[in-house]
């Protein structure tokens, strides 16, 4: 069977699927792939520094996972987690109970990061007997409907379908484009004083089930906050029994050099959100809370026929398995900070770059029109990820103008310092007027 070329497969996409399931950057038709290469339909390999939009941080067909993938679907595909007992989800949970950072924890199933959230709202307002939800602007939790309804980031979609109701937002510890106009040195919280006026003019702090924060807030542009500010953020949920829902279905899972990015803060939040890379690629997600808020819903209250299925639970267990023995917390952290080494130099090379931010290898490049203006550079962005395209790498913007590079954590250093060449290069390219304004139309993106 020959394969379609590019040209028709772009065809037919275009006729079968609803813009509504997609979002794309780049026109690549994948057929291959491994560690942090991907080949396309034309035979022509890219640099993936988006791991899959975070989810291969093993890397591609990592072989320990291909292998448990293997083994488990010839002995035992599925029979279902809600009626029996087969052993792979279990061990799988018990794994994760031990390395989450939350206390006496308990663990619920699902297939992927939204369906999480929407568990972790229930959980939330199942246990506290409240139904107020606390959340941040251009935070982003995912499309099943409560999910979609405590992100802070799209509001169409739910202004033609509806949403949920009780859900209030803050603004996002955001340094670098602070929303009470203030610099990181002579900041006071003012994002938190924000916090307790809202709980005096608008929401009963006492009503508030939960806040659902990502610890870096990844779809806004890769958003990290200031050390203590989980810490002092705690202390005001805590005044009022509000829990802290932490999602790190974007940030978990060695990311950013530790298991979960939370730990970069120093406080235990009362509920964790996973999916994306644990699977390995294969459909998963897991709500990690405390054993008494797990315990608040009645039998059937939030289960999946195909949850806690055996072979995407081994493939779980087999990338925990990969980042502990080959010590990927640690390679994550090291190559973060090469990588961000070199973005910073070519922010001193680049007007175009006005900020480089994140933890281990989830980095945001924050593209501008005016250092001083920090002015959203758009159409810049757009052309950076199709020239870096045309060069053989796989880069995205989020916020439309923030690149997004998270490279997986096994990337091989050589290929790493080759990506960074390519983006070098796509950067001056479009700071030099070479890549033409019709590409604009090619590049969707958000
Ligand atoms: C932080 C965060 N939470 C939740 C989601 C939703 O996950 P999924 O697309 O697997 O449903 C995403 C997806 O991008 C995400 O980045």
């Amino acid at each position: 069977m020959g394969s379609p070329s590019k040209e028709e497969v772009l065809e037919r996409y275009s006729r079968v699927f609803p813009r509504a399931a997609r979002v794309t950057y780049a026109p690549i038709v994948g057929v291959k792939a491994r560690n942090a290469l991907v080949w396309d339909v034309e035979g022509r390999d890219y640099i993936d520094f988006l791991s899959d939009a975070a989810v291969q941080n093993v890397g591609h067909n990592n072989p320990r996972v291909v292998e448990a993938i293997k083994e488990q679907a010839e002995r035992l595909i599925h029979f279902t987690f809600i009626y029996g007992f087969p052993l792979e989800p279990l061990l799988l949970a018990e794994k994760l109970a031990k390395i989450a950072p939350v206390e006496n924890p308990k663990v619920s199933f699902g297939l992927t990061g939204s369906d999480a959230n929407d568990g972790a709202i229930k959980f939330a307002r199942a246990y506290t007997k409240r139904r107020a939800i606390l959340s941040y602007l251009r935070s982003y939790y995912g499309s099943t409907y409560g999910a979609m309804s405590v992100t802070g980031l799209e509001f169409e979609v739910r202004s033609i379908v509806g949403e949920l109701s009780d859900v209030h937002y803050i603004p996002y510890p955001n340094c670098y484009r602070c929303p009470f106009g203030k610099e990181p040195g002579s900041c006071h919280f003012e994002c938190l004083d924000y916090l307790k006026s809202k709980f005096e003019g608008e929401v009963y702090a006492d009503g508030v089930a939960a806040l659902f924060a990502e610890p870096i807030q990844g779809d806004a542009g890769m958003i990290v906050p200031p050390k203590d500010y989980f810490k002092r953020l705690k202390r005001i949920l805590d005044e009022h029994g509000i829990l802290l829902v932490v999602d790190e279905v974007q940030s978990g899972l060695g990311r950013t050099g530790r298991w979960f990015a939370i730990e970069h803060f120093g406080v235990k939040p009362d509920v964790i959100t996973l999916a994306k890379p644990l699977g390995g690629g294969l459909p998963i997600s897991a709500i990690i809370g405390r054993g008494e808020i797990l315990d608040s819903l009645p039998p059937l209250g939030h289960a999946f026929t195909l949850s806690g299925n055996p072979v995407a639970s081994r493939a779980a267990l087999a990338v925990i398995e990969e980042i502990e023995e080959k010590d990927l917390l640690r390679r994550a952290e090291r190559l973060g900070k090469r990588a961000k080494k070199r973005l910073d130099r070519m922010k001193e090379e680049h007007e175009l770059i006005g900020d480089v931010r994140g933890l281990g290898l989830m980095l945001g490049v924050d593209l501008v029109k005016d250092r001083e203006t920090k002015e959203r550079a758009y159409e810049e962005a757009r052309k950076v990820v199709w020239r870096a395209y045309e060069l053989g790498l796989i880069v995205a913007f989020l916020q439309g103008n923030v690149l997004r590079i998270q490279p997986p954590l096994t990337i091989e250093e050589e290929l790493l310092d080759e990506g960074l060449d390519r983006l070098e290069r796509a950067v001056g390219d479009v700071e030099e007027g070479r890549v033409p304004d019709e590409v604009l139309t090619k590049v969707q993106g958000w």
